[in-house]
């Protein structure tokens, strides 16, 4: 049975354009894959454990190779069990809108919360490994403006959303990593529909790829 998991970065509900450009990648998505599982992760709806001192000491235990408390232990397994949601996937989906230039917090707690060594990467003298390998991502990405070439705002200088989700996916193993860029929602109401039409109809194209 296919497996996709939806990350939810955005509190707009049904008004969010991530969403529902996400959404409509889901939708194709379950045309191909009759019966997928679909997790959905919302990270304004299902609060996260505190990346707290317990958390961190067990993270530093692990790394020094010592023994964890009970507290540490309880800690570390929270860290696992959200991070099964990823192992578990074949897909997983994220609806991130732009927030100051780079991604919502809440999806930030995520990614510090489960980004651990033997969670969901490894490394030794050699480096880094994912441990997610062989798993598709979908990165939604809107935006209020544009971050065309040519604005006062290009890419290359002011994306921290797009290129941190595509070097963390990395960073866990997952290359196969296609992005939908949803830009100018806040430029009048048929700049958003527009956006956000395009978009939907390039995730319905990802979908059958
Ligand atoms: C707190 C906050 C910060 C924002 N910062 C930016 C920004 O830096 N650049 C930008 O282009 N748009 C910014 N926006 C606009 C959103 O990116 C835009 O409304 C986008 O459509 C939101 O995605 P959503 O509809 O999926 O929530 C910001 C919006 C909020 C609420």
């Amino acid at each position: 049975m296919a497996r996709l998991l939806h990350v939810v970065g955005s509190p707009r509900g049904e008004r969010s354009a991530s969403v529902e450009v996400a959404e409509a990648y889901i939708a194709a998505y379950q045309g191909r894959h009759p019966g997928a599982a679909i997790d959905t992760l919302d990270l304004w709806r299902e609060p996260l454990p505190e990346f707290d001192r317990p958390a961190l000491e067990a993270k530093y235990a692990g790394l020094a190779g010592v023994e964890r408390s009970a507290e540490q232990n309880r800690a570390w397994d929270g860290i696992r069990a959200l991070a099964q949601r990823f192992h578990d996937a074949d897909v997983v989906v994220f609806s991130i809108p732009m927030w100051n230039f780079g991604i919502p917090y809440k999806l930030k707690h995520l990614i510090d919360y489960i980004s651990q060594k033997d969670v969901l990467f490894r490394f030794d003298a050699s480096g880094f490994e994912g441990m997610l390998k062989g798993k598709k991502a979908i990165v939604v990405c809107a935006r209020g403006i544009s971050y065309a070439t040519g604005t006062s705002t290009p890419e290359a200088e002011y994306d921290f959303q797009k290129a941190f989700m595509l070097l963390w996916l990395r960073f866990i193993g997952i290359t196969d990593a296609e992005t939908i860029v949803v830009e100018q929602t806040l430029m009048g109401p048929d700049a958003d529909r527009q956006a956000r039409q395009q978009g939907i109809e390039r995730a319905r194209a990802l979908a059958q790829g």
